[in-house]
């Protein structure tokens, strides 16, 4: 052996001791079996999950509560569902009035040792956030043993957003209440998102936490609140406690916080292909009927939601070959009509039809969707119908869309003459395969002599039906 060589051979059984020892540390360290996770289920869900498993939980205050009571009594569960209004303080005595609509409230506990740090928001963002725990304090009863009585997940929202209940019971029961769920959505607004993140569930939105989740989250939730107190909302304040947690957010594009302005039909023309859960900010857009006030609006809507609420603002669309129209419908909602051929995927992109959310000269988004200018001229644009009445015949459901033409527009081209669009289909079953695989559906028009009116089928797609006028 060279002699240069003698000092590391000496040395040579010390490096590989210490070479060795610690990667064999590392890898015991990753050998190691985990713990059992806690949350971790050991037995199949035995029934399906249904609105008496859903606790809603809704932020409200005493000030608000009376130009907000409307939009409550339109989607409020009925009796005996678990529903409760959180209040800052207790409501005039004279509010339980309002028959079908929220009877049950909370006066949420103080929140003076919490520190609020954002300057020009508000306290109440501690508050809302805390309903959280107070919600699962009061009902979430400390058993394992997974009753089908008990809590499967909490329910979030503002007293001005409005939940589709039975697409809200449909959705959440995809997925397993004893694992740690946080199902929502993002704001539409690209600044919004950026602001606060991508990542949160809009509280206006609405999001639910699954029981197991929420049992966690209520424990610890208060040691959050005192960290966060730099802060604007209560949906990021959530947010943070469940990110600390490790959680991140199931989301789901049926959700809408509804950051938009002004008229939403574009962004109602185009639903994702996902049940419609939630609508709120429906006091700062117009009303989603024209010639009608909020409310009414809303209740209209509400009428499609009975006769097939898993339906609700799908959208299909078809081709009338002879007349070369492309026809879009929003089902229990609008149609709409475009002369000549227009491929699908420009159907669903939005059409500007709305404003951003913040106020200001050339602000133009972006959103969080594909957008689609229309000619500033309302007169010029395709000619749209609003959902007039629905009812239930042999087995179909019939809804008829009545032509709306804006203020001073004349009628020209070739849908000049069309008046009404009756629209036939059948209820739409929320089923495995179309809540984890949907697929859109198909329409035909029935052939007519009649120029005034047009019918249209809905019926689910052949094997290798396309969407397209050459089929
Ligand atoms: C409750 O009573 C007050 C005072 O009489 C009245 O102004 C208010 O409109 C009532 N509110 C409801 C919800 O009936
Ligand atoms: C909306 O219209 C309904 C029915 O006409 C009416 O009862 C209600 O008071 C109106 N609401 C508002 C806020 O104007
Ligand atoms: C809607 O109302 C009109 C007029 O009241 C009626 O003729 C029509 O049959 C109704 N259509 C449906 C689908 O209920
Ligand atoms: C409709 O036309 C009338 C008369 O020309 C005008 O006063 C009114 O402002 C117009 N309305 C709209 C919505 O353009």
């Amino acid at each position: 052996m060279p002699p240069f060589l003698r000092p590391l051979f000496k040395t040579l059984p010390t490096l590989i001791l210490i070479l060795i020892i610690p990667s064999l540390c590392i890898l015991s360290t990753l050998l190691r079996p985990s713990p059992p996770l806690p949350q971790s289920p050991t037995t199949p869900t035995t029934t399906p999950t249904s609105l008496r498993h859903l606790a809603f939980a809704i932020a409200a205050s005493a000030g608000s509560l009376p130009t907000r009571l409307p939009y409550l009594q339109t989607w409020w569960p009925p009796n005996p569902s678990r529903a409760f209004l959180f209040l800052d303080r207790r409501p005039p005595s004279n509010w339980t009035a309002h028959l079908g609509g929220p009877t049950r409230y909370v006066v949420s506990e103080g929140t003076q040792r919490f520190p609020y740090l954002y300057r020009g928001g508000t306290r109440s963002a501690i508050r809302v956030a805390r309903i959280v725990k107070e919600v699962v304090g009061a009902l979430g009863r400390d058993d394992d043993d997974d009753d089908d009585d008990d809590v499967r997940w909490y329910v979030f929202g503002d007293d001005d957003t409005v939940f589709f209940v039975d697409n809200l019971v449909g959705v959440l029961g995809k997925y397993d209440h004893r694992l740690w769920y946080y199902v929502g959505s993002w704001s539409e607004s690209v600044e919004q998102n950026v602001r606060y993140s991508f990542d949160m569930a809009f509280g206006g939105g609405g999001f639910a936490i699954s029981a197991a989740l929420g049992k966690v989250l209520a424990t610890v939730l208060d040691g959050c609140l005192m960290r966060y107190g730099h802060l604007y909302g209560s949906d990021a304040r959530v947010f943070a406690c469940l990110a600390e947690l490790g959680v991140g957010l199931t989301r789901e594009p049926g959700f809408h916080q509804v950051d938009l302005r002004g008229d939403i039909s574009g962004m109602l023309l185009a639903h994702p292909l996902a049940p419609l859960v939630s609508l709120h900010h429906l006091d700062y857009v117009e009303p989603i009927f024209p010639g009608m006030n909020r409310t009414q609006a809303l209740k209209h809507l509400f009428e499609s939601v009975k006769f097939d609420s898993e339906r609700v603002l799908q959208q299909t669309v078809c081709y009338d070959r002879s007349k070369s129209w492309t026809i879009s419908v929003s089902w229990g909602y609008a149609v709409q009509v475009f002369e000549g051929v227009k491929p699908l995927p420009d159907l669903l992109q939005l059409q500007r039809t709305f404003m951003p959310w913040k106020r200001g000269t050339n602000i133009k988004g972006p959103y969080m969707f594909n957008v689609n200018e229309l000619p500033r001229n309302p007169c010029e644009r395709p000619p749209i119908f609003f959902m007039r009445n629905i009812s239930t015949d042999k087995g179909l459901i019939w809804s008829s869309y009545n032509r709306y033409l804006p203020k001073n527009c004349t009628r020209s081209g070739s849908t000049k003459k069309l008046e009404q669009i009756k629209v036939f289909s059948r209820k739409k079953e929320l089923d495995d395969e179309q809540l984890w695989a949907p697929r859109r559906q198909c329409c035909h028009v029935v052939p007519s002599f009649s120029p005034r009116e047009l019918e249209i089928g809905i019926r689910p797609c052949g094997n290798e039906e396309l969407i397209s006028i050459s089929t």
